[in-house]
């Protein structure tokens, strides 16, 4: 099938390079001239496990081409993907400018039949308001469809997500929009849900700020289990083994961050409010969210007594491991708070460490986790990547001014760590 993706985002280069796996040939647009150049010369701005080949891939055997050219890339194409950015805006509210813009271009250059489809993360009610611009720039001649295909992909297995889903939800609103998208689907061995428009559109927000609900739910299980000495991994345990519940998403720890949860859990509250409900369960969800990281602060702050001064080595910048994304990473209140308070901190992180330069002006990057560790008052683990779990925790020890660890990922055993000698603090584990 011939498709277009526009935006050449995180989503937009998953989609579009998974889709030319499946055998597609796609054209992915952007807008940005300077990113269209460099992924022509096959460099990939963002860091995704197994994207890189599967773009080279794709690109030298012509199914995936990029280009600027709105126009001629709808002209060539059956099914247009709407993949760019919705940022929040101040108010937590969606901007939807980008989507209007693309839905505009789109209408303009369609000469025949399109299949446009929103693919981004959008508020419930956002597929009227596509197919209505389409409407009004259209030439009159000219049929089309719109439907919402949300994407659930998690950075860091974005590809195994794409290819093994637990879901495929299309919202459509004519058998021709639907039978089009089941055939796109057929080479990915998935249940498809098919919807109406605004029903897939609220999964999707519906899906996210579940998520976050879990998450903050066990970290708020987490004070308790830090208040009276049980432990929040054998909760978390015997709670997911209810398969009602389930263990994902159990893991407690510094808050979840990244560009997904947060943002859609703030653009939820806003949508239910402007429909007239006001969402305080996941208002809720968001402050415990908040609290955990000025929690885990304090533990520092009591095990350190004064900041002021003190080296803190930093492990693990951005949001979770296998990706370099710092957007909304607890790592930055944490950090920015810590060198508020006066102390020295020095930082790894495997893979983020270009852009959290761009981040933080004062701190010492470090080239590995021996050298933060080097002269430090106290370790804070902050990402739980696989290569701290396998750190030489005696020659960690010998390098740290005074073994103190305090891990707000809990990667580390309790007993181990005190057998080592080392104090070690974790979250909801004595
Ligand atoms: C999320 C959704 O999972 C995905 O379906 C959607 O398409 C995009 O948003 P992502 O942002 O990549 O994906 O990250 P995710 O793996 O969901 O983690 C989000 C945050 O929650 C991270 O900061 C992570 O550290 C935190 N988290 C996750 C926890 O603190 N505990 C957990 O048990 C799980």
């Amino acid at each position: 099938m011939n498709i277009a993706v526009v935006g050449a985002g995180y989503v937009g280069l998953v989609t579009s390079a998974c889709f030319a796996e499946l055998g597609n040939q796609v054209i992915c647009i952007d807008n940005d001239e300077v990113k269209i150049k460099a992924l022509k010369r096959l460099k990939i701005p963002i860091y995704e496990p197994g994207l890189e080949e599967l773009v080279k891939r794709n690109y030298k055997n012509g199914r995936l081409s990029f280009t600027t050219n709105i126009v001629d890339a709808v002209r060539k194409s059956l099914v247009i993907f709407i993949a760019v950015g919705t940022p929040p805006k101040e108010n937590g509210e969606a901007d939807l400018t980008g989507i209007e813009h693309v839905a505009c271009s789109i209408a303009k250059a369609m000469t025949s039949y399109h299949l446009v489809v929103e693919k981004s993360t959008v508020p419930v009610e956002t597929g009227h308001w596509v197919k209505h611009t389409i409407e009004i720039n259209k030439k009159k001649s000219v049929s089309f469809d719109v439907a919402s295909n949300p994407e659930f992909l998690r950075e860091g297995q974005a590809l195994k997500d794409f290819m093994h889903p637990d879901r495929i939800v299309i919202g459509v609103e004519s058998k021709k929009a639907e039978n089009i998208l089941k055939e796109l689907y057929s080479g990915i061995n998935a249940p498809i849900l098919v919807t109406d428009i605004k029903s897939a559109e609220l999964i999707k927000h519906a899906s996210n700020s579940f998520l976050a609900l879990k998450i903050s739910f066990i970290n708020a299980v987490s004070r308790i289990c830090d208040l009276s000495g049980a432990d929040i991994e054998r909760v978390a345990l015997g709670l997911g083994m209810d398969a009602r519940v389930g263990r994902t998403f159990l893991d407690a720890g510094i808050g979840f961050g990244g560009f997904c949860l947060p943002k859609d859990l703030d653009a939820f509250i806003t949508i239910a409010s402007k429909l007239g409900y006001s969402f305080d369960l996941l208002k809720e969800v968001k402050k415990i969210n908040e609290l955990q990281r000025r929690d885990f602060i304090q533990k520092i702050e009591s095990h350190l007594w004064n900041i002021k001064n003190k080296t803190i080595g930093v492990l693990g910048l951005a949001f979770k491991p296998d990706t370099d994304d710092m957007r909304f990473a607890p790592s930055i209140e944490i950090v920015n708070t810590l060198e508020g308070l006066g102390a020295h901190v020095k930082v790894y992180d495997p893979q983020s460490m270009t852009k959290a330069r761009k981040i933080f002006r004062n701190v010492k990057f470090c080239s590995d986790a021996y050298t933060v560790a080097k002269g430090s008052d106290c370790l804070v683990i902050l990402t739980e990547w696989n290569e701290f779990k396998e750190l030489d925790l005696k020659r960690m020890k010998k390098l740290l001014r005074q073994p103190l660890v305090i891990d707000g990922r809990n990667i580390y055993l309790p007993e181990k760590m005190k057998e080592l000698g080392f104090k070690y603090i974790s979250v909801g584990r004595k």
